[in-house]
């Protein structure tokens, strides 16, 4: 969707989720006040489109998928693209959609029940990925660039203290499965994230977060267990730890 003043904030948030920030930071209504352009809203707070405008696309453009041939990239190069890409997008994502669903539950949960273990499980999501991202950051990803830079230069690497690369590949995998599980589950309580007829603008707006979070969360995966990880645990045949 491309973006202008006469964009209905309603279908700026609906068709790009990430934008939902920056309209609650300008102060923009984009649930009850909606039906309103963006044109028209940014005469009525006072404040200049263009700027609000570059914004909206900046954060729009953020969740564009790059395509990349990761399989012959090195190694570190993938593993900064994943923390800058998709580690950064869920830090982004998790406070914004814990927010959205606590307002949806509070409002529509009784009528729909599925609401509250759709929190709970995004609850759950949300600690399990925050711990992970930083294992993965502080442990195997430096460990990973460390070993790309000794076959490079031909020097020795220390063993590490978790032995092997398969160690922590292993760990990390299994920490994976339980994240997709959590979000196959919220995925088939939401019936596929089809908000209910009866719904709010913000009901469908966490439903299509809940769907750009699984989206990002298989390609995440995808890159690391298909990609990174094998590429890693084959370029330690190379090395002899000393
Ligand atoms: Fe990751
Ligand atoms: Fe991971």
């Amino acid at each position: 969707m491309q973006l202008s003043h006469d964009s209905k904030l309603k279908d700026v948030v609906l068709n790009h989720p990430a934008t939902a920030v920056v309209l609650e930071k300008a102060g923009l209504d984009y649930c009850c006040g909606g039906k309103q352009t963006l044109g028209e809203a940014c005469m009525q707070a006072g404040m200049p489109p263009e700027e609000l405008l570059a914004r909206l696309q900046e954060a729009a453009g953020a969740d564009s998928p790059e395509k990349q041939n990761w399989a012959a990239a090195p190694l570190g190069a993938l593993a900064s693209y994943i923390v800058e890409k998709h580690h950064g997008y869920v830090r982004e994502a998790l406070p914004r959609i814990t927010a959205h669903l606590e307002k949806v539950a509070e409002k529509h949960g009784e009528r729909h029940p599925e609401l509250f273990k759709i929190r709970q499980d995004f609850d759950l999501v949300s600690r399990e990925m925050t711990q992970h991202m930083q294992k993965e950051e502080m442990i195997l990803f430096p460990f990973i660039q460390q070993m790309s830079d000794a076959v490079e230069s031909g020097a020795g690497l220390y063993a590490p203290f978790f032995g092997s690369v398969q160690q922590p590949v292993a760990m990390m995998m299994q920490e994976h499965d339980t994240a997709g599980g959590l979000v196959n589950e919220m995925n088939s309580l939401s019936g596929g994230y089809v908000a209910p007829a009866d719904g709010c603008t913000t009901y469908e707006l966490v439903y299509r977060e809940l769907a750009e979070f699984d989206h990002d969360l298989r390609t995440h995966v995808h890159l690391e267990n298909n990609i990174l990880f094998p590429r890693a645990v084959e370029l330690e045949q190379k090395l002899t730890y000393r």
